[in-house]
């Protein structure tokens, strides 16, 4: 039974937790300039407050410290406030729509350039390698796949997973439109499986925060899956800017199925298929950086 005052303590002791997480992480922005400012708060708290029981860290402000001075530390906070779920092919209808709707206009460019936005463990860079190089198109392709988990880039610069993923990546790349036997993309040995060497060279992986960073190139796709979820509009606005400077022109941006873009007036792009996510960039002079 709950004595009385027991729902103004918890009050007191959730808005402390709020005071010390948003102290955190604008002193993480601040010194380390890894800027979670505008993500959702309750998943951000949430996962800052399991980093900190993860690692025995007394408190948030302990963490603080730490997290400032221990270089392997920051990276386990890095991994432990991103949330990698992936596979390949994922929501196979999206991939399907890309080779039907976009590979024909993609195929009409001497250079194909595609940026993989929030890639994680690079499932979804190396499902683009594939569809492209079954278009004919991945010797004229690159595919630029960043985040900023440096763990994750990690595991998706080896092409190595779990030979169990396999199982759901040949459902899912079957179900995309995918002709071939799908294990002609990948070699099995023990419980791990590597995928073709034809693909890496067309993938370079590297770090981008899209909370901090800015333009650095033009694309004709940009992929920007399962990452909007967990900013803020504002944050979440300031990456649809950067898409849209960052896009060629008829360019097309590709957000995850559950998400929405915050521009809903349309200035900056115009759906060409909002139910699996994907929108042109509008040619819009009066947009500036
Ligand atoms: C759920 S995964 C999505 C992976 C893939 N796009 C997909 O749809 O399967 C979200 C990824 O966004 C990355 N991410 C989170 N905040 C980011 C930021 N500010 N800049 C770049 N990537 C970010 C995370 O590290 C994580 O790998």
């Amino acid at each position: 039974m709950s004595a009385p005052g027991d729902d103004s303590e918890s009050a007191q002791s959730l808005e402390l937790t709020r005071i010390e997480a948003d102290a955190f992480f604008y002193t993480v922005f601040e010194y380390l300039g890894y800027d979670f400012r505008d993500y959702s708060d309750a998943s951000r708290n949430r996962r800052l407050l399991r980093f900190v029981q993860r690692n025995s860290l007394g408190s948030i402000s302990e963490a603080q410290g730490k997290v400032l001075r221990d270089a392997d530390l920051l990276s386990a906070f890095l991994s432990a406030m991103t949330v990698n779920v992936t596979e390949m092919f994922r929501d196979p209808q999206v991939f399907g729509k890309i080779r039907e709707a976009l590979v024909p206009r993609l195929g009409t460019y001497p250079r194909i350039r595609v940026w993989v936005a929030g890639c994680s463990t690079g499932e979804e860079a190396y499902s683009m390698a594939i569809l492209l190089a079954e278009s004919g198109l991945l010797e004229r392709s690159t595919i630029y796949a960043t985040d900023i988990d440096a763990e994750s880039l990690r595991a998706a610069k080896s092409a190595i997973y779990p030979a169990d993923a396999m199982i759901t990546a040949t459902r899912n790349y079957q179900a995309s439109g995918g002709m071939r036997p799908f294990s002609e993309w990948y070699v099995a040995k023990y419980d791990r499986c590597i995928l073709s060497p034809e693909l890496r060279p067309h993938i370079e992986f590297f770090s981008h925060n899209l909370a901090t960073d800015n333009v650095f190139g033009e694309f004709h796709l940009i992929m920007c899956r399962n990452v909007f979820i967990y900013f803020e509009d504002s944050l979440q606005r300031r990456a649809e800017l950067l898409f849209w400077q960052s896009l060629a022109n008829f360019g097309t941006l590709a957000i995850g199925t559950r998400e929405a873009l915050t521009d809903a007036g349309g200035t900056l792009f115009t759906p060409l298929d909002r139910k699996q996510g994907l929108y042109v960039k509008k040619q819009n002079d009066h947009v500036r950086a």
